[in-house]
């Protein structure tokens, strides 16, 4: 079973490895991370999230689910921007300016490519979880002050809970 990863854990500071297996196992992963996601009230979930160094992301936004497999963005344009949370940062928000319309290319489950331009928060969506595959959190947009601030609370709440949790 998968188990969500909170900051800070080393894996959520690496570059994910493509994923070039479609088969039962993947299928499974995306099932659970479906599920994790859901649980925890999540709108995007990443492979590094779940201690899974692969380029595969989850996600629901506006009602529209998308299993996403080695994904890149092909345009971008507009910028525009909310506060974003994370899993991975529990009660977390952070103001994060963005592109507002992007097209993307993706797999599927099955392999298949994907060509879609996403707008507003299906863009933001993506590229929150798509930062996640190269490393990228809500940290990386922190100022340092406040991200040395966080950092510790993140810290002390972890220690609070055990090592076991996360
Ligand atoms: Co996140």
């Amino acid at each position: 079973m998968l188990k969500l990863v909170r900051y800070p854990d080393p894996i959520l500071d690496s570059v994910a490895e493509p994923v070039t297996e479609f088969n039962d196992e993947l299928i499974n992963i995306a099932n659970e991370m479906f599920i994790i996601m859901k649980n925890n009230n999540g709108i995007g979930l990443s492979g590094p999230q779940v201690g899974l160094s692969k380029r595969i992301f989850v996600m629901e936004t506006n009602r529209v689910q998308r299993i996403v497999v080695n994904p890149k963005i092909t345009n971008k344009s507009g910028l525009g921007g909310i506060e974003e949370g994370c899993l991975s940062f529990p009660g977390i928000n952070v103001k994060v300016s963005r592109p507002t319309i992007i097209s993307v290319e993706y797999s599927d489950l099955s392999g298949n490519n994907i060509v879609e331009t996403l707008y507003a928060l299906d863009a933001i969506c993506f590229q929150h979880e798509l930062d996640h595959l190269d490393g990228i959190t809500l940290a990386n947009y922190l100022s340092k002050t406040v991200r040395s601030y966080i950092m510790k609370r993140l810290e002390r709440e972890r220690n609070e809970r055990g090592e076991q949790d996360s």
